[in-house]
Formats: structure tokens, sequence, C-alpha cells
């Protein structure tokens, strides 16, 4: 019965079976199910009830309805031939470490508020950083994503500007700030200078080379026009695997110019950082040890649930100095001796993420991790090399981790003929439901990408991603 409002123990065991008997199938016969969703806007609104209801209702109505009313709705992110964007994997291990911490509903914004959820994430960060071939010293910190974990990053490098005091006072009326990353930075560095009060004009993008990897000497030049110009330059971002094409800018040499500028180094190695696992993958974080700051995202590319990205620094002081704030209902005695991870942070609330990922890490271990990131690579090493064997296609850029980009030649059409037929080449396949990928723009070109990065992915998805590109191209040429 239900005597404190909750459901009653018995039918929630009863129920949370159902529930695991649900997801066990919907992970083994998931694919069967089209990649992208087929519902047009609105009407997954309009089919959900527009009041919520009056009295409480018995919980075995709700799996119906999620498979009736939710999963058409669903474009299926843990599905083997979702190839788009950042392809990501919730994995059992994953999915068990979310069922607890919904269960145990730990708070970790305080060492002592659960100092398992605080230590848990100590330690298996450090688990992670050793995997990942980064020196020792480093402090790592869980954030919701990695938008977080720049913005966490870049208010660190402001407040580090000697003499600005930006915490305390504020921005206005003070120096001009201006920050780097390349042409093809994440659009999260710049949203983090919005939201820090730098403004778009105090980022200022750098150009890339022909393999859009970040120019360093036109790094440094622009660093000298600005401080010419009155800027005060403070920050720069590396991106060690870029959203589009997964070029990593040369972080040593860019390491050299802030060394020399005084100017904080982040490297943002949000997808690509997850394949230092592997040690013939390491170049990836090559100079990344000279950081100050490093994200990478155990939920893109590391097979952990949507949310966790991890953030590394090399000066968790200056952090806790943009960051920590005590007011007395949060005092502990603890907090001399015991960290507080909400000094690290925008959020004071945590959720216990930490979980998820030392489960992850402990059901695939660090060799099972490494051998699935290096077979994504594979797979998109095969699928790179059927595309080079068939002139429907072009591929002229590296694929140096596990996302290909390339094109529908479409010989003798205009540039602007094969972007639209690129496109509709792209709708085509996505609409067939065998597989879903996505697109970009480079130099003002479209160009199509397939990124591989689900644990359920094997070369005979690829090979029908494959083949339906090519159906597609030849009924469009
Ligand atoms: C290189 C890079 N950095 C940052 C992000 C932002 O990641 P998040 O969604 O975790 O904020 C992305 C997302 O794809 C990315 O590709």
């Amino acid at each position: 019965m239900r005597s404190t409002g909750d459901v009653d123990l018995e039918a929630f065991r009863a129920e949370a079976h159902r529930f695991v008997d649900f997801i066990t199938r919907y992970l083994a016969e998931g694919e069967a199910l089209p990649v992208l969703s087929r519902v047009k806007p609105g009407e997954i609104r309009e089919r959900l009830p527009q009041a919520p209801p009056a009295t409480g209702e018995p919980l075995d109505a709700f799996l119906g309805d999620v498979e009736r009313l939710i999963v058409p709705g669903l474009t299926h992110w843990n599905h083997p031939s979702f190839f788009a964007y950042f392809a990501n994997s919730s994995t059992a291990p994953g999915i068990l470490g979310e069922m607890l911490a919904a269960a145990f509903n730990a708070n970790a914004m305080l060492w002592k508020t659960s100092p398992a959820a605080t230590e848990l994430e100590l330690v298996v960060l450090d688990w992670l950083r050793q995997m990942l071939g980064l020196p020792a010293g480093l402090f790592g910190v869980i954030q919701d994503t990695a938008s977080a974990s720049t913005l966490v990053a870049l208010a660190a490098a402001r407040e580090a500007v000697p003499g600005l005091e930006a915490r305390r006072r504020g921005l206005v009326g003070q120096a001009r700030l201006r920050m780097y990353a390349s042409d093809q930075a994440h659009s999260s560095i710049e949203k983090a200078g919005i939201v820090l009060g730098i403004g778009q004009d105090g980022f200022r993008a750098i150009p890339t080379d022909a393999l859009f990897r970040m120019d360093t000497g036109a790094l440094a030049a622009a660093i000298r026009e600005d401080r010419a110009a009155g800027y005060t330059p403070f920050a720069v971002t590396a991106t060690a695997g870029t959203t589009s094409t997964t070029a990593i800018d040369p972080v040593a040499g860019i390491a050299d110019v802030c060394e020399r500028e005084k100017l904080w180094l982040h490297v943002d190695a949000a997808y690509g950082g997850s394949a230092a696992v592997a040690p013939e993958l390491r170049f990836v974080l090559d100079g990344a040890a000279r950081a100050d700051s490093i994200v990478v995202n155990p939920h893109k590319w590391l097979f952990v649930p949507v949310d966790l990205s991890v953030l590394y620094t090399r000066r968790p002081e200056v952090v806790k100095q943009a960051f920590g704030l005590l007011p007395d209902y949060l005092r502990t005695p603890e907090e001399e001796v015991a960290p507080n991870l909400m000094d690290y942070g925008v959020s004071l609330g945590r959720r216990f993420r930490a979980l998820k990922l030392w489960m992850v890490i402990r059901a695939f271990g660090h060799e099972g991790l490494a051998a699935r990131i290096r077979e994504h690579v594979r797979l998109a090493r095969v699928f790179r090399g059927w595309l080079e064997a068939d002139a429907t296609f072009r591929v002229s850029l590296p694929s140096p981790l596990s996302v290909v980009c390339f094109e529908a030649a479409f010989a003798g059409r205009s540039v602007e003929d094969r972007d639209r037929l690129n496109l509709a080449v792209m709708e085509r396949v996505n609409a067939s439901g065998d597989a879903y990928l996505s697109h970009t723009k480079l130099r003002g070109r479209v160009v199509l990408r397939l990124a591989i990065g689900n644990v359920r992915t094997e070369e005979r998805h690829v090979r029908v991603a494959y083949d339906r590109l090519r159906e597609a191209a030849l009924a469009l040429a």
C-alpha cells in the first residue's frame, strides 16, 4: 500500500524486473528499430495527455506507454548503426551504475554529504588518468558535459590573470580580455566566453592549416597584435580531436606559445582523449601534459552513459579560487582535510556519476576498453578503404581516429550541386532507418561524416551504411 505516497516496494521490485527485461531486450534487439526517429515535430506531444494525472497511476501501466509513446520518438543513440555526431554508448555496467546512483540519490557536493561519492570520484579519475597516460598529480573532477568542463577551465584561466580579480570586481571597466582557439574549435569555447563576460568579441578564432589544425604561427601573431591593440590575452584552447574532422592541434607548439606568453592552456580532448586508453593512440594527447587543464568525455567514447565529463587540472587551487564559496550552512569540520567537490564547478548539487565510470572501467578493464577503441579505429579504416576503392566517393582528409569525412563525388557537377546532392544522399540514408550519419561544413563546403563509437557496432553495420550511401549516391547521380 502507499502509506508513504511512494510506490509499494514489492510493486517496485516486480516492475523493476520488467524494466530490466525491457532494457535487456532493447539492447539485444534494438537494432531492428530505425536509428533515426520518423516522427514529425509535435507528434509525440500531441499523443501525450495535456494535463497531469490527478491521482496516482499504477506502475505497471508505464512500460507499455514507454513502448507506445516514447520509443517511436527516439533517435537511437545506443544503436550500433548510429554514426552521427560523435557516436557513444550506454553499456550494461554504466546502466547499472545509473540505477544505483538514482537509488542512493547521494549529493556529492561536500565530502561529508557522501564521503564515498567524493572519494570514489577521486580514485576513479586517477585510474582514468593512468589509463590515458597523463602525469601523476593532475586533479580530476567530474562535470556534466565538456561545455561545463571548459567553462570551469576558462573561468580559472580568467581568475589567473594577474591583478584582474574578476571574481570580486567583475569585468565592467576592466581590461579587455582575449582568448583563442582554432576556427575548428567547438562552440562550447565561444559559449564559455559569453557566459564569463569575455564576450564574443573577446574570442579570437585562429586559422587552421590544410588539415584543420591550429596554425601556431598565426596564434603567436594574433597574441602580439592583440597586445599591441590593448587587449589582455589570457587563454588558449587547443583541440585534440575536433568536432568536424577529428583534427589534432599541435598541442606541444601551442604549449610553447602559452608558456612564453604566460597564458592558460586548456586542451579540449572531449572526444579524442578517450583514444589514449590504447597506448598506440596516445599521440592524441601529445603535449597535453603541459596544459593547465584538459577535458575528456567518457560519455563520448568511453562507453559511459550521458552525462559524464572529466576536467583535469594541474592547478586545482586556481579552480577553487574561482569557484569556492562557503556560506555558513555549508561549513563542515572536515573542510580543511577533505575536498568538497562543489568548489570545482558551477553546481552545488552533484550527481553520483563516479559510480557508472567505476563500473564501466571495472567491467571492461583497461585492456577491454583499449580493445574496443582499437576496433572502432579499425572499422573507420575499413570503411575508408571501401570509399577509396569506389569512384562514387571522394576522401581527402586523414582519419586519425574513428571518424571518416568524405563526400559523394558527383563528378562534373558544380560545387553548389555537389553540396546539395551530398545532403540529399545523407537524408536518404538516414530516412532508410538503417544508418544515421551527420554532416559538417569545411571552408564552406558540405562534407559527410561517419563516426564510429558505439560499443555494439560491428563491421556488418558499417557495411550496411556504405551500401546505403552507395545506393543513394548512384540514385541521385
Ligand atoms: C571537441 C568537442 N568539445 C566539446 C564538445 C561539447 O561536448 P558536451 O556535449 O559534453 O558539452 C563537443 C561535442 O561534440 C566536442 O566535439
